[in-house]
């Protein structure tokens, strides 16, 4: 820390956030960074190299969960958490996790350059894996931390080339039982992630803030089709059993299913769908589609898991196909922590920034430390509600808000 740093340096945050977005498995400024790449560890090297510069403690448990800490003059005390994600989607931008680290580091560092002391430790978290890009279900690392996902769960993971967690982490340096992963629900006093919000109501709203009170349900489903292959131009159509053709009225049954509640809450996508052969001239033997299923209200949500499976039934019957489904995750909603909520209300007024409570719609590493602490989550807005996509922005003025707040946040909780 220079002794001419600014309070609050938000042209650093930018500058490393702008950094961090180098490393990629995608040309730059387009962001991949799938766990356990290797611009996934180049960029974990990045932010622990600028964790050690702040002079926090890092430790790293069996999977990369990394834990950065800033010693409080209580050491014994259990910490005040804050952190996000630094894996990236393909195709991804930015601002989505990133600024959950490198703002939160940023908050410890204008804490420690206005001489705050603070009581209880203050520790910034990096999670493994919040994207369920390579393994297919999302917030591995605070799935496995809070115990919901299992060791040997998360042993029979694969990714798409068949390799699996044991052999990965291992490559990427990270050893030691995976029993100790996840943590007792004393580990943490309270946690904060700070967030972009991934939808557009606060730049429409014009408002500095949202406080996150509930974290909306996900699920994934899981959609093997087999049907028969052979020669497009050979083979008549009667009789074809075309698995890309039964998927293609799976695909629109699931739209139908989550239109038809009536609830705008209620979302479905299939964003995967992986065809064997995969050649012009054969007829689709087999299809993957990996499903994704949200809303705030968990029974909703799994009525339309439910409808899905009723149109596999039904698809399976009509067309001579075979379908198997498999529930990767459904997830329960998650609520965020009164007393951190009303310390960021406090802290939002404090400074001076418009604010409104409002719901997560995307899931977040908190939905599943909720689990193991109380949380809550600060988000800042993203011009045209954009995420998961290149173009993905928060202006400087706007990540500078969420700092501001989360700093003072942390410095009144670990007081
Ligand atoms: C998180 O990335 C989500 O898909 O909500
Ligand atoms: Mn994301
Ligand atoms: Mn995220």
């Amino acid at each position: 820390m220079t002794a001419t740093r600014p309070q609050l340096s938000i042209d650093s945050v930018i500058a490393e956030l702008q950094a961090l977005a180098q490393i990629s498995e995608a040309e730059p400024p387009v962001v991949t960074r799938v766990v356990f790449s290797e611009a996934d560890l180049r960029a974990r090297a990045y932010v622990k190299s600028l964790c050690a510069d702040a002079g926090l403690s890092i430790t790293e448990d069996a999977i990369g969960n990394t834990f950065a800490r800033w010693q409080g003059a209580e050491p014994d005390l259990a910490p005040i958490g804050t952190g996000s994600h630094i894996d990236a989607i393909p195709n991804a931008g930015l601002y989505d996790g990133c600024v959950g680290v490198l703002g939160g580091l940023e908050a410890i560092r204008v804490l420690q350059h206005l001489g705050f002391k603070p009581r209880r430790s203050i520790e910034l978290v990096i999670f493994t894996a919040e994207e369920p890009t390579r393994f297919g279900i999302g917030c591995m690392g605070s799935r496995m931390m809070a115990g919901v996902l299992t060791p040997a769960q998360a042993l029979a993971l694969r990714d798409k080339e068949g390799r699996g967690l044991e052999e990965l982490r291992a490559a990427a340096g990270f050893n030691g039982t995976l029993e100790s992963v996840a943590l007792p629900a004393s580990r943490f006093d309270k946690f904060i992630e700070l967030h972009i919000e991934q939808g557009p109501l606060l730049e429409q709203e014009g408002l500095d803030l949202g406080l996150v009170t509930h974290i909306a349900a996900p699920a994934s489903m899981r959609v093997l089709i087999e049907g028969e292959g052979g020669h497009a131009g050979a083979r008549l159509m009667p009789g074809r059993k075309d698995a890309l053709a039964a998927a293609a009225e799976l695909i629109l049954a699931l739209e139908a299913a989550a239109r038809s509640t009536g609830a705008i809450d209620t979302v479905a996508t299939v964003g995967v769908c992986d065809v064997f052969p995969g050649a012009v001239n054969s007829i689709p033997s087999k299809v993957r589609l990996e499903t994704d299923i949200r809303d705030i209200d968990a029974a909703r949500r799994d009525r339309v898991i439910d409808a899905l499976r009723t149109a596999c039934a039904d698809v399976s019957a009509r067309r001579g196909v075979t379908i198997t489904t498999e529930l990767v995750n459904a997830d329960p909603p998650a609520s965020c922590d009164e007393e951190i909520l009303a310390a960021l209300e406090d802290s939002a007024k404090a400074a001076g920034k418009s604010y409104k409570k409002m719901v997560s719609r995307a899931y977040h590493d908190s939905l599943f430390t909720a689990r193991i602490a109380p949380v809550a989550m600060l988000f800042i807005p993203c011009r045209g509600g954009i995420s998961h996509r290149p173009d993905e922005y928060a202006s400087p003025q706007w990540i500078g808000s969420g700092v501001h707040v989360l700093a003072r946040t942390l410095a009144q909780l670990a007081s």
